[in-house]
């Protein structure tokens, strides 16, 4: 690949996208087609994963699926080639199954994380890789809010696993000069996410269980703040940071915005018709009292400012599982 001048348009650029059948990377797919690309999603439909076929149904004609392995060396060898864009969405994506089974998870998210650098070094060290990593990485706090350059201390097996594969991109920026974005998410909820587990987003479950008629549970007071951001908020600042960061210093993406847990049951609640009861479980730790993210330097370094209402993409998010919830449950 020649290298690349910013601001780059995605008009016209190849995009793989690792994971692309999951909540985010099949977002971010969509996106890509409506700006130009020419997409390939990469994935292996991990079951343990929230990745699902439904989610690129309408747009099946218009990518190419290779259903491959981020730990098969040579398959990815085969198909990174040729494309000037890599987001990195592909991961054992759940805070408990982390724990739950430990190996597994440094599996995909280490050792996966690193064929992928190496399938870049060796194959195609132009292409622009965007790390997605997350915002729980930084762990206990020590300070509000939490801004880049945080200490990090993750309290789980994914977080810390995630941060040793941004860590990773980091190392390989230097050493060899490969062209890395390292962006750190906080909690995303909207259309095309697994909502029907509570191992995924507690945002999109809550969401799940109010469709269903089903009690929405609420740990300790449900006065814990959260920050929370509405997908196409999510795939925005993704598209814009590939367009225009070009720098490998990680950078928090999300809202300012902050709710109580307990708020935002209340808001699902509304806007799903659940009717029921709220329940608080007092045997649930309460978890940290307020993680706030600063997201300044988005703004700041790619312009990124979230643009949709946490209202407004609550009633997005609900219309859109109105209208597929049986087609989304497939897997
Ligand atoms: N959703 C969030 O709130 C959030 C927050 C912070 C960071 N992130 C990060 O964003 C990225 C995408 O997360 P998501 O919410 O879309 O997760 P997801 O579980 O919906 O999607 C992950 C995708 O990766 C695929 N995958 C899993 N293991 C694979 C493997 N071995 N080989 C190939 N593909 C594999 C799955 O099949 C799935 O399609 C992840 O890196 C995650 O760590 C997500």
């Amino acid at each position: 690949m020649a290298e690349q001048s910013f601001p780059v348009g995605l008009q016209g650029r190849r995009v793989f996208i690792t994971g692309g059948l999951g909540f985010i990377g099949s977002n971010l797919a969509h996106r890509c087609l409506e700006l130009g690309a020419r997409v390939t999603i990469y994935d292996c439909l991990d079951p343990r994963s929230g990745g699902n076929l439904f989610n690129i149904d309408d747009i099946r004609q218009d990518v190419e699926l290779v259903m491959g392995d981020i730990r098969d060396f040579d398959c990815l060898s085969r198909h990174v080639p040729g494309h000037d864009l890599v987001f990195h969405c592909a991961a054992y994506t759940s805070h408990p199954n982390s724990m739950r089974e430990p190996l597994i998870d440094v599996d995909v998210n280490c050792k996966g994380t690193l064929m992928l650098l190496e399938a870049l070094r060796r194959f195609n060290p132009g292409a622009r890789l965007i790390y997605l990593g997350t915002s729980t990485q930084v762990g206990r706090m020590y300070y509000r809010p939490i801004d880049d350059l945080h200490v990090e201390f993750p309290v789980d097996i994914y977080s810390a696993n995630k941060l040793a594969g941004e860590k990773y991109c980091l190392i390989y920026a230097r050493a060899y000069d490969l062209p890395v974005t390292v962006i750190r998410l906080g909690n995303v909820f909207g259309p095309r996410s697994n909502i029907r587990s509570p191992d995924f987003g507690f945002i999109n479950y809550f969401i799940g269980l109010g469709l269903q008629g089903k009690e929405i549970p609420v740990f300790g007071e449900g006065r814990q703040l959260r920050n929370i951001t509405y997908v196409e908020d999510c795939v925005e600042g993704l598209v814009l940071a590939a367009e225009r960061y070009d720098d490998p210093d990680p950078v928090n993406l999300g809202t300012g915005e902050e709710i109580t847990i307990r708020d935002l049951a209340a808001l699902i609640a509304r806007h799903t018709g659940y009717e029921g009861a709220i329940r608080w479980d007092r045997t649930k730790p309460n978890g940290q009292p307020r993680r706030r993210l600063d997201t300044s330097r988005a703004e700041e370094r790619f312009g990124f400012r979230a643009r949709v209402p946490l209202e407004e993409g609550i009633a997005r998010t609900v219309a859109w599982y109105r209208e597929h919830a049986q087609a989304a449950a497939r897997r």
